[in-house]
């Protein structure tokens, strides 16, 4: 208890000092700030999310949190400095990149994004960091601190891939929005939506990518009981690009125009291709039965079977078998 409240106050620390270096460091004033508001960000938006930047030193925040009296070691547990003992290095974990902080609920700092300014392939584009204590990337959601109280009051939760998705829509309005951060979808954080909500609104990037990661957080969701709908966007677009591209009124209308029940999203994305061909057609109401099947509750399983049979001109009655199928095969 202890120890993690030590990695606290040190991640805290960190989160200061990269903040004061994007505000007052010239360095910070020269690069990482233009950064922000070259995408767009406002002053406003920028001290929500508490952004930062690291300087382009190898050891200068280490430097710096060892004068203040935090411990080599601390610094190490927390993530942010790396220690090569056979050398007798340390250095920085993020240097010369724009700070993301990841808030826990309760918005303390429990770890950072870091974005590389310009595309370099030698370098990842965002660095985060590794997992420590007070760190399970698993199970959190980017966002979540500063959007838990819209998502309860719109009784609605967006769900989008980035940290930069994240912040054009809440600084659009749009404040019911958290991010799985590139990795997928994972049940605790399901669960940690449920504790504000039960509508997930899936808004992946409009790449093969996010459509295939949109398809399996969708069943995670159902599996969970919550209830899910999704919106693809342009191909090439992210919700960032796309809002700050036609602005925050007609986004919401889109948003409102293009959500889309599972089964409805699956027929738009798989039913061209299967044209009549009947094998092709069998193949999607499978999967279609696959996805209900998931849904715990017999009321909701029973609508989308309706709505299956009758979108896809087949016997309810013989969806319901094959999902009974299923259900035995799981035992
Ligand atoms: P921008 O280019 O800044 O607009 O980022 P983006 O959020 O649109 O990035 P992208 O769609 O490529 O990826 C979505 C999310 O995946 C990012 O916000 C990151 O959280 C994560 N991600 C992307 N690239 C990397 C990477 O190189 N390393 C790691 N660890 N995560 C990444
Ligand atoms: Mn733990
Ligand atoms: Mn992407
Ligand atoms: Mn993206
Ligand atoms: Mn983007």
């Amino acid at each position: 208890q202890n120890a993690r409240e030590s990695l606290y106050i040190a991640l805290n620390y960190a989160k200061n000092y990269y903040q004061n270096n994007l505000f007052q460091h010239e360095e910070g004033q020269s690069i990482g700030y233009p950064y922000f508001k070259e995408r767009g960000f406002s002053d406003k938006t920028i001290k929500a999310f508490e952004l930062g930047y690291s300087l382009d030193i190898w050891d200068a925040f280490t430097k710096d949190a060892l004068k203040n009296g935090y411990s080599i070691d601390v610094l190490e547990k927390a993530g942010l400095t790396i220690r090569k003992p056979e050398e007798n290095k340390m250095f920085d974990r993020f240097r010369n990149r724009v700070i993301f902080p990841i808030h826990n609920v309760s918005g303390k700092t429990i770890a950072f994004g870091a974005r590389i300014l310009r595309a370099d392939k030698n370098q990842p584009k965002y660095l985060n960091s590794p997992e420590t204590e007070v760190y399970h990337k698993s199970n959190i959601l980017y966002g979540i601190y500063q959007a838990k109280n819209a998502i309860r009051s719109k009784d609605v939760c967006y769900l989008v891939e980035g940290y930069t998705d994240v912040i054009s829509l809440y600084q659009a309005g749009i404040e019911n929005v958290v991010a799985s951060s590139g990795t997928s979808l994972t049940l605790e954080q399901i669960r940690l939506i449920a504790r504000f909500t039960q509508n997930i609104t899936v808004l992946y990037d409009g790449d093969p990518a996010g459509i295939k990661a949109s398809l399996r957080g969708m069943d995670m969701i159902l599996e969970e009981g919550l209830n899910v709908k999704l919106v693809v966007f342009p191909q090439g677009e992210d919700p960032d690009s796309y809002v700050q591209k036609i602005g925050s009124d007609a986004f919401v209308q889109y948003i409102s125009d293009h959500s889309s029940d599972f089964i409805t999203f699956k027929a738009e994305l798989f039913l061209k291709e299967a044209g009549n061909d009947p094998f092709k057609r069998a193949e999607l109401i499978k999967d279609m039965v696959g996805s209900i099947s998931r849904i715990p509750d017999s009321i909701k399983r029973s609508v989308f079977f309706q709505k299956t049979a009758s979108l896809m001109q087949i016997d309810e009655g013989l969806l319901i078998t094959e999902s009974n199928k299923l259900a035995l095969e799981k035992v």
